[in-house]
């Protein structure tokens, strides 16, 4: 099971010690929360912010825009060092130009799709996408409960593409991490279990250990 700790959780003044401290503690990807205040309720940061801090890990930085418009601001996530660009497709941006702009810029392209949000509207363009972002919890805050009702659409992407990789994201626990494995899933975003644990090591240890045991 891939574990991207987000950093929405981290302490926001010390982000550079944080994503090394994830780094070091076995974080598989780094999850990075774009918000615009537009298409979600909050506002966290943008590419100066990404570019800022993409110097302290080597790990991928699983870039999540909850944003209006994510092809306009594309090309500066991008530059900023993005290596996985998620973009809603609820938000209102041509999916197959996104996509487009993405593998141009040498990321890999995902899609996101809210609880609410059918899988049908990113059928057609599971071919180019590297990976779908499946949101366990309403975008927009850290620390929300996971919401298990949404697990089937992870197992209808997986029937129409066994190899394509899906994420989940929001209320991951040791418990819920479980869940999303019988499910198929292959990367957990987890914020609050990562970066408000005591020991961020144990913590990620964990998560890993029970997908893991849960996917054979
Ligand atoms: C919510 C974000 C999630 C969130 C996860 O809009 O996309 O990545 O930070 O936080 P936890 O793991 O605390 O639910
Ligand atoms: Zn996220």
């Amino acid at each position: 099971m891939i574990i991207a700790p987000s950093i929405l959780a981290a302490d926001f003044s010390n982000l550079s010690d944080e994503i090394i401290r994830a780094d070091v503690a076995g974080a598989d990807w780094i999850h990075l929360d774009v918000m615009d205040g537009h298409f979600v309720p909050n506002l966290t940061f943008g590419p100066p912010v990404v570019a800022a801090v993409r110097q302290y890990t080597d790990k991928p930085f699983d870039v999540h825009l909850m944003i209006d418009e994510p092809l306009r601001y594309l090309p500066d996530f991008l530059r900023a060092g993005a290596d996985i660009v998620t973009f809603h497709a609820e938000a209102d941006s041509n999916p197959e130009k996104t996509i487009d702009a993405i593998l141009e810029g040498g990321a890999k392209p995902s899609a996101a799709v809210k609880p609410n949000t059918p899988v049908d509207c990113l059928l057609p363009y599971l071919d180019r996408l590297f990976m779908v972002l499946v949101m366990t919890v309403e975008p927009g805050f850290g620390g929300q409960k996971f919401m298990p009702e949404v697990l089937p659409k992870v197992r209808a992407l997986k029937e129409r593409k066994p190899d394509l990789l899906v994420e989940v994201d929001g209320g991951i626990n040791p418990r819920t991490v479980r869940e999303a494995a019988l499910a198929g899933v292959d990367a957990c975003v987890a914020g609050t279990a990562v970066f408000g644990a005591k020991d961020m090591q144990a913590a990620i240890g964990q998560l890993k250990e029970a997908g893991d045991i849960a996917q054979f």
